[in-house]
């Protein structure tokens, strides 16, 4: 991610100081024009813009301990996925070291680093973010959401559950159709996929905050079939494991469902 992250800035035109844990990895990027630091103390002294993008939290506590000091008057912007606690003790740190500081969380996969549809969360102070937002638009679409140093992880963690969500039921779908025979690639195209177009904004537009299921969508009626859907998962012998999508909602429905009936 750091890599294409540091080529959508080189690609704008962008200066560009890398560094990165094992030296050597960043030979494109070179060659593309980035100045490839040997040591981390240079690449912070290098702009008053530090964009830090690691494995981890750990990762970035490990290797900022000894030089947030030096980024002291500078800004940091870290895009390196984690909690929401996380976010907030790295901003206390940062501004205990008199570091201005913005969290984020990258709505992107590398190849779409710098492409239209990409956008990355920002969190922390609103002047901050105005004043830097310029430099990092090449990265992706800047979208601020909010003072609160964790917000950036809290909506990218919740936007994640969502797409696993997609995930855990898009693989327990094309499982269940190999399983008994179908053939994959035809339900993939003609009717997973239009099945998922047409039904995606209405579950994101109808995920509810308490949990609770409307009468008019029949929780009854879905229970059951939730119910036939995990018979029919048995029969085919997909694994018990692929089928936590399927128990979640069972669980909302049969519970909306007997708050309905008393
Ligand atoms: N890839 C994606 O699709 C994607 C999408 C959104 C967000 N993200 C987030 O972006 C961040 C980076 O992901 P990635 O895909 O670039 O992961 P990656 O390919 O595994 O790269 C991890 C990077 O962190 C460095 N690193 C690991 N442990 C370190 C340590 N203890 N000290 C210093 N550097 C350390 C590695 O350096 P070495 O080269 O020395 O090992 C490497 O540069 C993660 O937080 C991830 O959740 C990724």
């Amino acid at each position: 991610m750091g890599r294409a992250l540091a080529g959508a800035l080189l690609a704008a035109g962008r200066e560009v100081t890398v560094w990165n844990r094992t030296p050597g990895k960043a030979d494109d990027l070179v060659a593309r024009g980035a100045r490839e630091a040997a040591a981390l103390e240079d690449a912070i002294g290098a702009s008053d813009l530090t964009v830090a993008c690691l494995l981890n939290d750990a990762s970035v506590r490990e290797t900022l301990a000894p030089v947030l000091p030096k980024l002291a008057g500078s800004t940091l912007v870290n895009l390196t996925s984690g909690s929401v606690r996380q976010a907030r003790e790295l901003a206390e740190r940062a501004e205990e070291h008199g570091v201005r500081f913005l969290a984020g969380g990258i709505m992107a996969v590398p190849p779409s680093v710098g492409t239209p549809g990409a956008f990355i969360l920002y969190s922390g102070a609103r002047d901050l973010f105005d004043r830097v937002a310029p430099a990092l638009e090449p990265l992706a679409r800047p979208h601020y959401v909010g003072e609160d140093p964790g917000f950036a992880a809290l909506y990218d963690m919740a936007a994640l559950s969502g797409m696993y969500g997609i995930a855990a039921g898009a693989d327990h779908a094309v499982a269940l159709v190999h399983a008994e025979g179908g053939d994959v690639e035809t339900f993939r195209r003609e009717v997973l996929g239009p099945w998922m177009e047409q039904m995606l904004p209405l579950q994101v537009a109808g995920a509810d905050v308490s949990g609770t299921v409307p009468a008019e969508y029949n929780p009854g009626m879905q229970a059951t079939g939730l119910e036939n859907m995990l018979s029919a998962s048995r029969e085919a012998g997909v694994a018990t494991e692929q089928e936590g999508h399927l128990r979640a909602q069972l669980w909302l429905m049969r519970r909306a469902a007997d708050t309905a009936t008393g």
